[in-house]
């Protein structure tokens, strides 16, 4: 097993570029021993002054969105190839926002994931259940669906070039997280569905980020769960300080975990 830790920081539609050349300047020296790789996920105004300020340091800048056509007359819309060209290395792709704000269907996520690898953009594809779904005992089929539809036709090389991130809808910047033990049932039905569907090796290296209100003094709990590899942050990635402890606990609890 050769699982990577992920701390993930997402800032949806926030920050300038002044504001996050800052936070990378800050966030730099403040975790230069970490044993977690850090992604953060900025705007695509401030992609290229984030990837610059990043480099020459372990942060990985990457993106929200793209669409999933390579260009066209499709106004607004940004292309995977103008993310790279810009800088970024990564892209959130299904995020519950996406789906329920943008209509954004598992068809329409598969198309922007097979496009964001042919572009050399490693995704990160985001899952998870509304309250109403897991009141409704659906989480395991909601679950299976959004991951069977968001990977169908991939080949199993594509496949274990991916990042998968469960993140319950009604934890999502509402300060309810999900307990580790409920967080940790949810991971291991996706791997369970990627084992069975598409390859059981692929599954036990996949890293599966949990995200929903993530803060430092839950951080420890969730990463101690053994199918729980990272974090997808929202509110608390938007401070550096905040963002390094997550950081910080993370590598203890990994490492407790790998002894
Ligand atoms: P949150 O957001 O940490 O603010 O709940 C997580 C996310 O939407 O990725």
């Amino acid at each position: 097993m050769s699982r990577v830790t992920i701390i993930c920081g997402n800032w949806k539609m926030y920050k300038t570029i002044q504001e996050a050349t800052e936070f990378i300047k800050t966030l730099a020296p403040l975790i230069e021993q970490s044993q977690a790789k850090v992604y953060i996920a900025v705007p695509f105004t401030a992609i290229q002054a984030s990837a610059d300020a990043a480099k020459g340091t372990s942060i990985v800048i990457g993106a929200q969105n793209m669409n999933e056509a390579s260009e066209g007359a499709f106004t607004g819309e940004i292309a995977g190839k103008m993310l790279k060209d810009a800088g970024a290395q990564f892209v959130i792709l299904g995020h519950s926002e996406r789906r329920h704000y943008f209509n954004e269907s598992n068809l329409q996520i598969n198309k922007k994931i097979k496009k964001a690898l042919q572009d050399n953009l490693q995704p990160i594809l985001c899952v998870g259940e509304t309250f109403g779904e897991r009141e409704g005992n659906l989480v395991e089929p909601v679950l299976q669906q959004q991951i069977i539809e968001g990977l169908q036709d991939l080949s199993l090389k594509d496949i274990s070039r991916l990042i998968l991130a469960y993140e319950p809808v009604w934890a999502i910047g509402t300060g309810k997280t999900a307990t580790p033990e409920i967080a940790q049932d949810a991971h291991k039905i996706c791997r369970k569905v990627i084992a069975e569907r598409f390859d059981s090796e692929i599954a036990d290296n996949l890293s599966i980020l949990y995200g929903g209100s993530v803060q430092p003094g839950n951080i420890a709990a969730l990463i101690s769960q053994p199918d729980i590899d990272g974090a997808l942050v929202g509110g608390a990635a938007l401070n550096a300080q905040t963002f390094s402890e997550i950081i910080h606990y993370s590598k203890t609890q990994n490492e407790n975990r790998e002894e």
